[in-house]
């Protein structure tokens, strides 16, 4: 299903991050994660992994089905807290600070967005979709909230297209633009952490190019994990990536040159050249 999306394009060649441009200035950690280990009910669904991802980067994580991409994520806003059947040990600093000791967990989760890999439509309109996660922050005043919802839509490329009808539901909208609506959601709360979850596997190819330029626009102005089984989705837009299998980190490198041969592990090249997968 997802696979025409990788149809080789001439962008990955030219778009890819390369050499200098490759690392961002400033190898600030923004996140880092020690020694974490993952289990649902005593089964371990990743285990071990360190890692740091620096500020205004986009790493990439690839892996297959079940390599434990969705449970890493989960972890760093502290969503295992709703599953009580989900045991993790390991630290995790998100500013230097660990993310357990943070009391106050909705202030985490505001500096942290989420974008889900299939649209979590609220049964809202498309305004009030953006614009609620700023009301619970304690905004009220309309032209803020104005201000807020129109730039988010446009950060998320969705503005053009809906700013006639910001007052229908946005579950009428089409599945690409739904998409859009929760990452213009993600952003209303201007976080400085970005996490996207195979944002693309409900999304037409030219959605999906779309917002890929806005991802790049984005890194300049805050630090982006994503998560794709599209290893061309990796290669156009991470600066290192992270490869996951069944619950390892097998290796992460800079991007281009885990995708240009230059790896540790023969599994990594397998994969990134779709040996398997
Ligand atoms: N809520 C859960 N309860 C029990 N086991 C789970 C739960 N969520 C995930 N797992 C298990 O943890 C392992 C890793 O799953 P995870 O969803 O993290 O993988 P993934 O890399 O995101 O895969 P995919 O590419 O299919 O999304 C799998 O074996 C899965 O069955
Ligand atoms: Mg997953």
């Amino acid at each position: 299903m997802v696979e025409t999306l990788e149809q080789p394009d001439a962008a990955a060649e030219t778009d890819s991050v390369t050499g200098d441009e490759a690392m961002p200035e400033s190898r600030a950690v923004k996140l880092g994660v020690r020694d974490l280990s993952i289990s649902y009910g005593g089964v371990a669904a990743l285990r071990d992994v360190s890692l740091d991802v620096y500020e205004n980067e986009i790493f990439g994580v690839i892996g297959p089905a079940n390599a434990g991409k969705t449970s890493f994520l989960k972890t760093l806003n502290l969503m295992d807290s709703f599953n009580s059947n989900m045991q993790v040990e390991g630290d995790i600093e998100f500013n230097g600070r660990n993310i357990r000791a943070i009391k106050n967990v909705y202030g985490l989760r505001s500096r942290i967005g989420v974008v889900f890999p299939l649209p979590v439509g609220l049964p809202l309109t498309i305004y009030e979709n953006v614009a609620l996660s700023p009301r619970l922050r304690g905004i009220k005043d309309k032209q803020e909230l104005d201000i807020i919802v129109e730039r988010s839509l446009t950060r998320a490329a969705l503005w053009d297209e809906v700013k006639d009808r910001l007052d229908s539901l946005g579950s009428l909208l089409s599945g690409g633009q739904q998409q859009r609506l929760t990452i213009a959601r993600a952003l209303s709360q201007d976080p400085e952490l970005l996490i996207l979850d195979e944002f693309s596997i409900a999304v037409d190819p030219v959605t999906t190019m779309r917002i890929e330029d806005v991802l790049k626009e984005l890194k300049s102005e805050m630090t982006i994990i994503l998560v794709t089984n599209l290893v061309q989705q990796a290669r156009r837009l991470a600066n290192r990536t992270a490869f996951f299998l069944e619950g390892e980190c097998v290796e992460i490198g800079v991007t281009e040159e885990l995708f240009s041969g230059s790896v540790k592990d023969q599994r990594t090249r397998d994969y990134v050249e779709g040996k398997f997968g």
